[in-house]
């Protein structure tokens, strides 16, 4: 690796040093913007220091792929609706991966001389990297509903076995006989990039989230492996981060549905089989009582779900709870890890209405006060307040943390029908006795409680 000037290797430096410090920021949700914002800059610093690099070719080219992609990217940003995040996310990260594989392809195709560590790397980040690029397109076409339904093969999981250690062996051969011959090259390419199609495709979109998390964890150690081919410490760093960040996220969110990530990945999600019987009735509640029960409670805990984000309630729900308030209720939210359908929806949908972040609270921190609660508003949650989660050995969200939402006094449930979770499991929660239907869309049903509350003074 030729030896850079001190100008772009400081800007690669400030570049990762801004990643981690943006990704530090992330953790919370008070400093998640700036976080971002930080790590944008990082990206442009390590942009601009690649630009600087002494004797660069395909300038125009440069300039015409960043064109391009930050053009798409921008209006794409601009015009996601915030339920059609987790596509997104899928679909840039496939981006990331197939161009960590592209490095590789052109380092490859060049056919220079490499040390073998180096060449090691490149054909892990290109195998990596290409596995992550199939797979999150198969994740967006799932999300976006191009692909409705799970293809999976017979002996599904012997076929992967057979590619990966195809994969595997071509690898081995790539590095052996480096520089590998074109032939070599694209039979490798091929066969990681058929891996990652067919691993991807027999998954439910109901896991699809906790997949997406680990080709982001793949992603990133691609990027960092091809960062070291280029000798790029900003690739690698940032890579690093991504990689790490991406395995973690991926691990809370396995623990968090209670599914370890060998049986997301290998065992399809079956309907569960007939279960406890589920005895009693739902009982239907209009707005004007919903609105009195909460009205004359001391404290209300808020469940947000998935129809929140649907409806786009969050403002209606704090507006809601402002109300409430003044009028002396105590109200807080209570958000769980797997609630929506990418990780931090709820927090983001409620930071974006302007709840505080100190009434929004995780399931460890609420799951203790339900009991002392006078009422338990779900609004558009299900799956994540199923108390057979607890009991039923046969439902497949059995062992899942749930909130404790059946433990409040009363329970008011604001969705549009009786139509069950993204589970498809029956929630006995619906049927207890403490517990009212209040059956509408999550905004209007909001809106006409704040009427029936702001008449009631
Ligand atoms: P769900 O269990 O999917 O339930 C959402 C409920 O919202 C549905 O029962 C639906 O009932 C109702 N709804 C839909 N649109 C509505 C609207 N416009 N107004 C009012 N209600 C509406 O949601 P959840 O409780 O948030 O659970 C999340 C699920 O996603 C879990 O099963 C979880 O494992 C899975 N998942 C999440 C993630 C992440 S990272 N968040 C990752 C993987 C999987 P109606 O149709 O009757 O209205």
């Amino acid at each position: 690796m030729m030896s850079l000037p001190l100008y772009v290797q400081g800007a690669w430096f400030l570049g990762a040093l801004l990643f981690i410090f943006g990704l530090k920021g992330m953790s919370s949700p008070a400093s998640a913007r700036k976080g971002i914002v930080l790590a944008g800059y990082g990206m442009l610093i390590a942009i601009a220091g690649t630009f600087l690099v002494p004797g660069l070719k395909n300038l125009a080219l440069m300039v015409a792929a960043l064109g391009l992609g930050g053009a798409a990217a921008w209006i794409s940003g601009k015009k996601v609706k915030m339920t059609d995040m987790p596509q997104m996310v899928a679909i840039y990260n496939g981006m990331g991966g197939g161009a960590a594989a592209a490095i590789a392809a052109i380092e490859f195709a060049k056919g220079d001389a490499h040390s073998t560590v180096t060449t090691i790397l490149a054909v892990l980040g290109a195998l990596i990297g290409a596995v992550s690029f199939t797979g999150s397109c198969v994740a967006w076409a799932k999300l976006q509903g191009v692909l409705k339904k799970a293809i999976r093969l017979p002996a599904q999981n012997a076929v992967n076995v057979i590619l990966a250690l195809n994969a595997i062996g071509l690898g081995i051969a790539m590095v052996a006989f480096a520089p590998a011959k074109p032939e070599l090259i694209l039979f490798f390419f091929a066969i990681s990039l058929i891996l990652g199609l067919i691993v991807t495709l027999p998954i439910g979109g109901a896991d699809m989230p906790v997949v997406i998390s680990l080709f982001n964890a793949f992603t990133g150690l691609a990027v960092g492996f091809e960062g070291y081919v280029l000798g790029n410490p900003a690739l690698i760093i940032a890579g690093i981060v991504v990689g790490a960040a991406g395995t973690l996220l991926t691990q809370l969110m396995a623990k968090a549905m209670n599914r370890p990530l060998s049986n997301i990945l290998f065992t399809p999600m079956v309907a569960s089989g007939p279960g406890e019987a589920i005895s009693g009735s739902m009982k239907e509640v209009g707005p004007i009582d919903a609105a009195a029960m909460m009205r004359y409670a001391s404290k209300v805990i808020i469940v947000p779900g998935y129809g929140m984000a649907v409806a786009h309630a969050q403002h209606k729900v704090w507006e809601m709870t402002s109300i409430l308030e003044e009028a002396g209720v105590e109200v807080k939210f209570a958000i769980h890890p797997v609630a929506g359908r990418m990780p931090g929806h709820m927090n983001v949908l409620l930071a974006e209405a302007g709840v505080p972040y100190d009434k929004i609270f995780d399931l460890e921190e609420i799951n203790g006060e339900f009991g002392q609660a006078d009422v338990a508003l779900i609004i558009g949650a299900n799956d994540v307040v199923n108390p057979s989660a607890r009991t039923d050995k046969a439902s497949s969200i059995y062992g899942m943390p749930i909130l404790n939402a059946d433990q409040a006094q009363n329970v008011i449930v604001i969705k549009r029908g009786k139509g069950t979770g993204y589970s498809g499991v029956e929630n006995a929660l619906f049927y207890t006795d403490n517990c009212r239907m209040l059956y509408g869309d999550a905004q209007p049903m909001a809106g006409e409680i704040i009427q029936h509350l702001k008449a009631m003074g």
